[in-house]
């Protein structure tokens, strides 16, 4: 018997690749519900070879739905999350809404796996921010090794971690400029296509951008605490997959060799990393792969047990889609749900 998911954001960039991956992985599914606003009832969704129809969020019952994937903004989850969750269905939340609740487990499973259990409290679990996921991937097995202390990352984010809006965005742009148009700006808070952006979410008081508070606030929730990080986040003109230029400076002494050897051996990290033409990863590589691809790998010469690194993966899979049904997979594997129609019988 199987497992009854309802996908909420099912006609969205992170919504469709859920549901790509819950038919990939050949998830236990018993029936999967794809749900999105009023706007899109009856638009079709595919589910592996099998064609949903969407149907409405307000409208859903979800007593006997086990599974929700929830990846339909912050302002949707605040409202709905918490009402799922009291029905008895567990929300796995792609939204920043509950990734702060000392409640909410915040979870990237190759990391900190163990702390699901949580979720009873409130029926909830999160997914981190998709550059913070790939990044705590890369660090988690170095960090064991070495302690790390300190990290320092600048972000390139592709527009899809906009949505949506943000690839039709950096589509229209750039035919607008290839026909001698004005290419108009609404989605970014600056022209896309051919620049970029140093200005992901609302700035805060210290001058970082909320998108920079994130990373630092979830690695030390994911990874650990004592962990100082400092992000710069940029948006660039990009479709899929977010890279990252790492910096890690770290208790022990660490060599560019060891470091390489440890994460080749790491779960979810693919090392490609050659000191010649294409010898590294790039965004068009990792997108629609699983993998968080780890390249440029040198000692840092400029502090005690320094460590560089270049790290890409794809942001709508295990930034966000993939890492959601990573967890629900723990949950199934260790025992901590079973189908509520099982349950009953
Ligand atoms: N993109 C990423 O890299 C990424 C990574 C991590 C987390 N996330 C998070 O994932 C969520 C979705 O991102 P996305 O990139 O998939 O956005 P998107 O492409 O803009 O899709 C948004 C989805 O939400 C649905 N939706 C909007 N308002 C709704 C409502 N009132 N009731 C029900 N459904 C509603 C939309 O349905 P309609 O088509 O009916 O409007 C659509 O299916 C966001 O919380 C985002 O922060 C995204």
């Amino acid at each position: 018997m199987g497992y009854k998911v309802a996908v909420v954001g099912a006609t969205g960039n992170v919504g469709r690749e859920m549901l790509a991956i819950l038919a990939e992985r050949g998830f236990p599914v018993s029936e999967v519900i794809p749900l999105a606003s009023r706007r899109s009832v009856g638009q079709e969704v595919s589910f592996g070879d099998k064609v949903l129809k969407v149907k409405a969020l307000e409208h859903f019952d979800f007593s006997d739905t086990d599974i929700c994937l929830m990846s339909a903004g912050g302002t949707v989850s605040k409202e709905w999350s918490p009402k799922i969750g009291a029905a008895g269905c567990v929300v796995i939340d792609n939204s920043s809404a509950f990734r702060y609740d000392s409640d909410v487990p915040l979870i990237v499973p190759e990391v900190n796996a163990d702390a699901v259990a949580g979720f009873t409290k409130r029926n909830i679990i999160a997914n981190p921010n998709c550059s913070t996921a790939q990044l705590v991937v890369a660090l988690k097995p170095l960090h064991d090794r070495f302690g790390i202390k300190r990290v320092v990352v600048s972000t390139y984010q592709s527009v899809s971690g906009a949505g949506k809006e943000g690839m039709d965005e950096l589509d229209r742009q750039t035919k607008a400029l290839y026909s001698m148009k004005d290419p108009e700006t609404k989605k970014f808070p600056a022209r896309i296509a051919f620049n970029l952006i140093p200005h992901i979410d609302v700035f805060m008081e210290d001058g970082y951008t909320k998108e920079e508070w994130k990373m630092t606030v979830e690695t030390k929730k994911i990874l650990d605490p004592k962990i100082k990080l400092t992000a710069t986040c940029v948006r660039v003109p990009v479709f899929i997959a977010h890279s990252e230029a790492v910096n890690i400076e770290c208790e022990q002494p660490i060599t560019a060799e060891e470091a390489r050897e440890i994460l080749r051996a790491a779960p979810g990290v693919l090392v490609i990393d050659k000191q010649e033409n294409g010898g590294y990863a790039t965004p068009l590589d990792a997108a629609g792969e699983d993998a968080t691809y780890v390249s440029r790998i040198r000692e840092d010469a400029t502090v005690e047990n320094g460590l560089a690194f270049w790290c890409v993966s794809d942001n709508l899979r295990k930034g966000a889609a993939l890492n959601a049904v990573q967890i629900a997979e723990v949950l199934i594997n260790r025992k901590l749900i079973q189908p509520r129609a099982k349950a009953a019988a």
